[in-house]
């Protein structure tokens, strides 16, 4: 299997990104953003509840992620490999994919970290934020769902690079463009790390 998890701040371009990994890879795409907004669409309980903390730009509980994910991994058991956007957000749950997908003898393959600066990430989402209304693309809540990564999320980057798995990866310039280099810096890791 090939694990990707796609990492990066808000308006960094996981979710632009992971639809055409998944069109070259046919990898199952796990977002953690769109199920929680699919619970919030169909007005679930748990739907209500993540809706208010999503709109302040905070994270969901890791148990209710992890939930979603174990169940996602379970469906897609003997599939290609996944896409994880958005997931994991804490070490903690990086803790726990990795006992999940140990559970099937899998592992997370790398971790590819678009980097792209506040003022780039704040444009596009308020761009987005005009465009298709997501209710936290706002300037108050751009700017906290971009504290919250640096402060909460950014350790999941040294849990990777212990492993050697963390490539950051230029997250400026076209769709296309940055398209390129994660796919060569995903030909270049397997090329490397296949089994002689
Ligand atoms: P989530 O849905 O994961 O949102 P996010 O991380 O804030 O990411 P975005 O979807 O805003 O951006 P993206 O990096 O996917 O970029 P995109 O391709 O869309 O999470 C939302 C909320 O859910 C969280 O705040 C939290 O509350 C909760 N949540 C989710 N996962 C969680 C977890 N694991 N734990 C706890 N809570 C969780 O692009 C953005 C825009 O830029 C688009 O308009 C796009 O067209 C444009 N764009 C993309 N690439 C380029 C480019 N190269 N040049 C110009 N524009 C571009």
């Amino acid at each position: 299997m090939l694990n990707i998890v796609l990492f990066g701040p808000p308006g960094s371009g996981k979710g632009t990104q992971a639809e055409k990994l998944i069109e070259k890879y046919k990898l199952v795409h796990i977002s953690t953003g769109d199920l929680l907004r699919s619970e919030v669409a169909e007005q679930t309980s748990l739907g209500m509840a993540a809706k208010k903390i999503m709109d302040a730009g905070e994270l969901v509980s890791d148990e209710i992620v992890i939930g979603m994910i174990k169940k996602k991994v379970e469906e897609h058991k003997e599939g290609p490999g996944f896409i994880f956007d958005g997931f994991p957000r804490t070490v903690e749950q990086a803790r726990e994919l990795r006992k999940v997908l140990t559970d099937y003898d899998e592992r997370v393959t790398m971790l590819i970290s678009l980097q792209v600066p506040r003022e780039e990430l704040l444009a596009r989402l308020l761009k987005r934020g005009k465009e298709m209304g997501r209710s936290d693309d706002n300037e108050q809540t751009i700017n906290n769902r971009i504290d919250v990564y640096e402060r909460q999320t950014v350790p999941v980057t040294y849990y990777y690079e212990k492993m050697h798995k963390h490539i950051p990866v230029n997250g400026l310039g076209t769709v296309e463009e940055i398209f390129k280099r994660i796919v060569k810096e995903i030909e270049g890791f397997e090329k490397f790390h296949q089994p002689s």
